[in-house]
């Protein structure tokens, strides 16, 4: 009967695929185990947390599928990895569970339907909403006030005793202040602020050890010592997210808990609130998710959690994680990818930079595929090698960084780089200078450089031609119309029509656009030069004194030297620039072509004016200097500190105290985007 054929083979259909699920959940469990002890064990991790919990959501999916492959082993079943053999084994009061994660609002929506259900409320219990410190999670005793026990987490059931070590951070009292309770167990999180990260990495580069792939790993690393003296050094913080048990104080709610907390002298995660409807938790995560950088330590998240501890006692837990908390995932900054090839680029200085050609990776919804390695020493600080395994970071709007290598994966077929002999783009030698950390190649008429030098010469913040983007500029002098900026001036548009992708209108348009650059100020004809050390604000100053790029060519080093503290670094790279014969004909040729400056200054009247502006952290498309000329060019003031009479704070990546006391003082602040829109309208 047709419908007995349909279930049979409907049932070889699932046995197969049984078959196939089998495999796969073996294969997974044993990438699974394998990176669990790299993580935990070694603290050493081979792949970023978005691949590992990508492999744990693949095998929890099989077996929720096929639920007879489940086994009393399988990772998803058990709270963590065996601890390792340096420190002496800790056994925690309570185990230490994990947390559910939540990877999207509508997760999040279902796990707050999830609590009310259980517990038979409608609406939404309180709840407390913090940041997930990508940290080490820690379990510390204090007895009568006194630490006496600090541990990782090990397995959630024993951990390490790194009592000796946990008392070299600073932030972690041996003694609580205020009354104590008799006996505390609390939980928290040990982590390495950003930028010690940075410079410890910078540290172990130069003395050519390995780099810690992100701060997490420095942390664990750090804290995981055997000696107590290293773990010293390392400026580890820790703060305390959970009471495990406490005797001697009655507390109902996390909010109490962390009041007390705070009255005993440890620290509490930056920025919890209380928030009592679902959508006042997922404002909290979009605000949070935006000023993630603003902090001192790394998070990968906010943790939600019940506010009431009855309420948790309700909820209870699962063998992995409790019912009564959530961690929702922010996307992660870190990926690892292979470093396919090193190439070079040369600027228009000259400078060889090198830079990493990656198997395209996606990281915080942008693909990488390409990343500066700055120069040489870079490279053998990192011991990046061709073929290597890296970690790629790219936090926010900041230009993604090849952080690490991954050693362990190595299979001895990766190759060190070695600077080129040659230029890539004329085959000139390349050299580099005794005490110098760059490469150059030093024929100025390496078709790099003058491209480098156009697109230049043609940008915003130095001659501004519109239309003339790289493309164009490439064309132009692939076709020996252009052989420098000065050339742009004797172009027609008879000599752009026919050139490919150049109709009539856009060849007028180009030299309409040309033709508008010939009035730009002093100052911007001095940036577009590409005098070595002379950038906007140095340009300003020269343009200022002197008011003729002739007067500037004129002066003598002695003079340049002591005009509104330009110094003798800057006035020695001017001199050398204008005694240049090339820069001479440059100069003529310019004048020839019809480029007369106009005066400048700054712009009293202009639509800044009588605002004052501090910038604070780091802009991804500006630096700050830049960031001040142009203030400053529409007539705003710039202060180097938030005060009572600042109009505006602009807000960059990793802002710190600034934002803080503009937080205080009820200052508008505006983030990059906004900022470049203020500029582009005013
Ligand atoms: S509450 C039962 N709050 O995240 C677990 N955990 O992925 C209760 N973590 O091992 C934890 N910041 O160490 C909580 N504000 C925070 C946290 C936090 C980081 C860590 C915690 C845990 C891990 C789970």
């Amino acid at each position: 009967m047709p419908t007995t054929t349909g279930s049979s083979s409907l049932r070889r259909g699932r046995d197969a695929e049984l078959t196939r699920a089998r495999k796969r959940v073996e294969e997974l469990r044993a990438r699974i185990e394998h990176h669990d002890y790299r993580y935990y064990v070694l603290a050493a991790p081979e792949v970023s947390d978005a691949e590992y919990d990508a492999l744990v959501r693949e095998l929890a999916g099989l077996e929720q599928r096929f639920p007879e492959l489940i086994t009393k082993d399988s990772p998803t079943q058990r709270v963590g990895e065996r601890p390792s053999t340096l420190f002496a084994p800790a056994r925690h009061s309570e185990p230490l569970l994990s947390l559910d994660n939540a990877f999207d609002a509508d997760e999040l929506r279902a796990w707050f339907a999830r609590v009310e259900k259980n517990l038979g409320t409608r609406g939404c219990p309180p709840v407390f909403c913090e940041p997930k410190i990508d940290g080490v999670s820690v379990a510390v005793v204090y007895e009568r006030g006194r630490l006496v026990r600090a541990a990782t987490r090990g397995d959630g059931f024993v951990g390490e005793d790194v009592t000796a070590n946990a008392r070299t951070i600073r932030s972690l009292p041996t003694r609580l202040r205020g009354s104590p309770p008799e006996s505390l167990e609390i939980r928290g999180e040990v982590f390495l602020p950003v930028a010690e990260f940075e410079r410890l990495n910078f540290e172990l580069g130069s003395a050519g050890r390995p780099l810690f792939a992100n701060p997490r790993n420095a942390a664990a690393g750090s804290l995981r010592q055997k000696d107590p003296k290293v773990t010293a050094s390392r400026p580890l913080r820790v703060v305390f997210h959970g009471l495990v048990r406490v005797r001697g104080a009655v507390l109902e709610t996390h909010g109490e808990a962390l009041e007390l907390f705070r009255a005993l002298g440890l620290g509490v995660p930056a920025g919890a609130r209380r928030c009592t409807s679902v959508g006042e938790v997922e404002t909290y995560v979009r605000e949070l998710e935006g000023r993630r950088h603003s902090f001192e330590h790394e998070m990968d998240g906010v943790v939600v959690k019940l506010d009431e501890y009855d309420a948790c006692a309700e909820l209870g837990a699962t063998s992995k994680a409790p019912r009564w908390a959530i961690a929702f995932k922010f996307a992660s900054e870190e990926q690892t990818t292979s470093l396919k090839d090193v190439r070079v680029s040369v600027g228009r200085t000259g400078v060889v930079t090198p830079f990493a050609v990656l198997e395209p990776v996606r990281i915080g919804g942008v693909t990488v595929s390409l990343a500066t390695l700055h120069n040489e020493d870079e490279i053998a600080r990192k011991d990046l090698r061709i073929g290597d395994t890296v970690v790629v970071r790219r936090a926010g709007d900041v230009i993604p960084e090849v952080v690490a290598p991954v050693p362990s994966v190595r299979t001895g077929a990766e190759r060190r780089f070695t600077m080129p002999r040659r230029c890539p783009a004329c085959d000139e030698p390349i050299s580099r200078d005794a005490g110098e950390i760059a490469s150059y190649c030093k024929n100025l008429g390496c078709p790099a450089q003058v491209l480098a030098r156009l697109v230049h010469f043609a940008s915003r913040s130095a001659m501004d031609v519109q239309h003339l983007g790289e493309r164009t500029a490439a064309t132009l002098i692939e076709r020996g119309l252009v052989d420098d900026p000065a050339d742009l001036f004797f172009l027609e548009v008879e000599d752009l029509s026919g050139l490919p992708g150049f109709g009539p209108r856009a060849a007028a348009n180009l030299i309409a656009a040309i033709d508008e650059a010939r009035a730009r100020p002093l100052e911007r004809l001095l940036v577009g030069l590409g005098i070595r050390h002379v950038g906007p604000r140095a340009a300003r100053v020269l343009a200022e004194q002197f008011r003729s790029i002739e007067a500037v060519a004129r002066a003598p080093e002695d003079e340049l030297a002591t005009v509104n503290g330009l110094g003798p670094v800057v006035a020695r790279a001017v001199r050398e620039f204008f005694e240049r014969p090339e820069t001479r004909r440059l100069i003529d040729d310019l004048r020839r072509g019809g480029v007369r400056p106009r005066e400048s200054g700054p712009d009293r009247a202009g639509p800044l004016a009588g605002k004052t502006f501090v910038v604070t952290g780091t802009l991804a498309t500006l630096s700050r200097e830049e960031a001040k000329d142009r203030i400053e060019a529409l007539g705003g003031r710039v202060a180097s500190s938030v005060s009572r009479s600042t109009d505006y704070l602009v807000v960059g990546e990793r802002a710190g105290s600034k934002l803080a006391a503009a937080r205080r003082l009820g200052t508008t602040t505006m983030d990059e985007e906004r900022f470049l829109d203020v500029l582009s309208r005013s």
